[in-house]
């Protein structure tokens, strides 16, 4: 029987993720921006909240993920630490944050694990940022790793389709995965990706794998929270299943709000004092 379920109020850490691969359970992850749908998907049992740079385009309407900073991700990621209590919280480090210098790497880690209590960051990329995480591993954070669709680099991949095709980027992945493992990140997240590559992948790593959009090999998987309760209304990729409707539930509510407002039917006379 999982000892990872609802009633399991145990707090989630990476070595638990570790424990979970190596007995075969899938670890579930969830983006979340804010307070209130961090305690609702913590109650809900999930393993790991990612503070994804996706708040760039879910929270803020950036059509990419490059504006972001890290004082906007600090005020994300504090407010979900606030309503989470027992997910393991990874905090992404945004575009710019780490792919130069390293020492600025470290800074802007710590600045980050220290302001909003996060447990871990992810950052994207393999060899080109080596240096930046061993820096960080160095100072006893944990650091989950990004291959495959790096949306941080969508102007040199020129947009979001599917990586890793051909053999060479496949092989260079592969290269990067060992590599992270190597360097000590607890655990990768593969990103729309062939399905067949990311379960070779999985397989040659004792870390575990969390995918979007790269098939059922790996070991875990993560959506983006607004994309499956069905709230970003046009986003239809082929990995997304929507698990909700929230839209049509959100605008009917506040179409009723408004109807009875404007007919004088709210408050009504338990409504007041
Ligand atoms: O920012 C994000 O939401 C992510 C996930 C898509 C993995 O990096």
């Amino acid at each position: 029987m999982s000892t990872n379920t609802v009633d399991d109020k145990r707090k989630v850490t990476t070595v638990r993720l570790q424990q979970m691969k190596d007995r075969g359970e899938k670890i579930a992850m969830l983006t979340a921006y804010d307070y209130s749908m961090a305690q609702l998907v913590d109650a809900a049992g999930i393993d790991a909240i990612l503070v994804g740079d996706s708040a760039a385009n879910v929270m803020a309407g950036y059509s990419t993920t490059l504006p972001i900073t890290v004082d906007e991700m600090i005020t994300y990621a504090s407010s979900v630490v606030r309503g989470a209590k027992r997910a393991l919280i990874v905090c992404d480090m945004p575009f710019g944050s780490y792919q130069g210098n390293s020492e600025v790497a470290l800074a802007n880690a710590v600045h980050i694990i220290k302001e909003s209590g996060a447990e871990a960051l992810k950052l994207e990329g393999g060899a080109e940022i080596r240096e930046s995480i061993e820096r960080i591993l160095a100072a006893g954070i944990p650091v989950m790793g990004h291959l495959g669709l790096t949306p941080q680099s969508v102007n040199k991949f020129g947009g979001y389709g599917l990586r890793a095709k051909g053999e060479a980027e496949a092989q260079k992945l592969i290269d990067d995965a060992l590599m992270l493992q190597e360097l000590g990140c607890f655990a990768l997240v593969l990103e729309k990706i062939p399905a067949d590559l990311a379960r070779k992948v999985s397989e040659a790593l004792t870390i575990p794998t969390i995918g979007i959009g790269a098939g059922s090999g790996t070991d875990g998987q993560v959506l983006v929270l607004q994309d499956m309760l069905g709230m970003n209304g046009g986003f239809a990729p082929k990995f997304l299943r929507k698990y909700a409707d929230l839209s049509q539930v959100i605008t009917s509510a506040i179409g009723n709000y408004v109807s009875d407002v404007k007919a004088v039917d709210f408050p009504n006379e338990n409504e007041q004092y």
